[in-house]
């Protein structure tokens, strides 16, 4: 596929100070110790910070973490449509939540992983993240706190883009390599490239040539594999790939919503009332299309969500009352991996079944597993299945796990990503 954005490569950046999106937004422990889970996100921004800095360029880095709340009354509100009971929400315990998304961790890991201190700034656009800025060397990075602490920053507030857009002076630049965020208009993904010249760095670049050359001139045949618990977000995939794929796989929760318009019994398995019609609508536009749509045709059905409920094997649509379907059966599995062992590429994203849980994760396992086993081009979306492949230990497997979770969705659906539209073209 042809790269149509410049990147860093195409502008002079020696010299100049670099504003860095960056997707930092990484797992941390829930104990509240600051422990990051994951660093994927940080070392996929490295090789873009690495030649940065190489180059001589000021680096001023920057991204949300998770989804703090900037104003008190807003958080208040928020907590009160969760049901916590208002009286019980102070303001010390706001400051808290606030606290928990600051980017001391990511400071602290990228400057172990780059081997050099990475100044963290105080605020966002406020006097300490000017002063550092102002006083940020060549060769040097900082990272400004969670722009989500801005309220701004989710509005796409120009007001606000502008003011971290002068962070990097008159001569900066803006590059982007946030490919996790690129399908969010915020004011740091999109709106600061109204002000400064824009680019991309080499992760984007690499997001959408894989996953774009995937979609756009794939080695066939093309096999997707859809998976997740709701029909209802995954609707624009299923649609889009129905047009550009030889075979699309169903599992996980949603194929239940498949079952169920086709008159089966799905007991109390994951069910989209509301999604019957489309899943027929989707059956009938993969037969017009000649693309092979494939359904379960077996289920792991259990009699409680947990981890250790009672597990049974039942054909496809006969679940018995009260039980529910976590995991694709022994047949689909057979069925499914078949269609991957020849295919040229495949595409997947989401899991079969409840894979966080031991005893339903075998569906799961053995697509990563088959996947691992083709000579196919494989590309997981970001997300649920990255985080499957992960823990299944399939990861180095792959040719490409992508970074972006709902920026993967929204490529893959065909939708323009603000975050990729606003960057110059070659
Ligand atoms: C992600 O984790 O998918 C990205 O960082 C975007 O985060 P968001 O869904 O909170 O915008």
């Amino acid at each position: 596929m042809n790269y149509n954005k410049k990147t860093v490569k195409d502008v002079d950046v020696a010299g100049k100070k670099v504003l860095l999106r960056c997707d930092f937004n990484v797992p941390l422990a829930k104990d509240g110790s600051g422990v990051i889970t994951d660093d994927k996100r940080i070392r996929a921004a490295l090789p873009t910070i690495q030649y940065l800095l190489d180059q001589g360029a000021a680096v001023i880095a920057c991204s949300h973490m998770g989804k703090p709340v900037a104003s008190f009354d807003k958080w208040v509100k928020k907590q009160a449509e969760k049901g916590k009971d208002p009286a019980t929400l102070t303001e010390e315990k706001w400051q808290k939540s606030l606290k928990e998304l600051r980017m001391e961790p990511v400071a602290a890991r990228l400057s172990e992983l780059l081997g050099k201190s990475v100044i963290l700034a105080d605020d966002v656009v406020g006097p300490d993240a000017q002063a550092k800025a102002a006083a940020l060397k060549s060769g040097e990075i900082m990272l400004l706190q969670n722009t989500r602490f801005e309220a701004g920053e989710t509005k796409g507030d120009p007001e606000l883009a502008k003011q971290m857009a002068a962070l990097a002076g008159k001569d900066g630049v803006y590059v982007s390599d946030a490919f996790g965020a690129v399908h969010r208009a915020h004011a740091s993904t999109a709106v600061v490239a109204d002000y400064l010249p824009a680019v991309s760095g080499f992760l984007i670049q690499k997001e959408l040539e894989v996953i774009g050359g995937a979609l756009a001139d794939p080695k066939r045949p093309l096999v997707a594999i859809l998976g997740g618990s709701k029909v209802s977000s995954k609707i624009g995939v299923i649609n889009n790939l129905l047009e550009i794929a030889d075979t699309i796989i169903i599992g996980g929760g949603m194929a239940y919503t498949f079952s169920a318009a086709q008159g089966g019994k799905v007991g109390d398995s994951l069910l989209e009332n509301d999604w019957k019609d489309y899943s027929l609508e989707m059956i009938e536009k993969a037969k017009a299309k000649g693309v092979k749509l494939l359904l379960p045709v077996d289920t792991v059905c259990a009699d409680a969500f947990s981890p250790d409920a009672n597990a049974q094997v039942v054909k496809a649509g006969e679940i018995p009352d009260g039980w529910q379907g976590l995991d694709i059966g022994p047949e689909t599995v057979k069925l499914y991996c078949a269609a991957v062992a020849d295919a040229g590429t495949v595409i997947w994203n989401g899991p079969m079944g409840v894979f966080e849980f031991e005893k339903f994760a075998v569906g799961t396992k053995a697509v990563a597993d088959a996947l691992s086993k083709t000579s196919a081009i494989t590309i997981i979306g970001g997300g649920d299945s990255a985080a499957a492949v992960q823990q299944l230990g399939y990861a180095d497997k792959m040719t490409h796990i992508s970074t972006g979770g709902g920026a993967s969705l929204e490529f893959m659906e065909g939708k323009e990503l603000p975050g990729v539209a606003c960057l110059m073209n070659k």
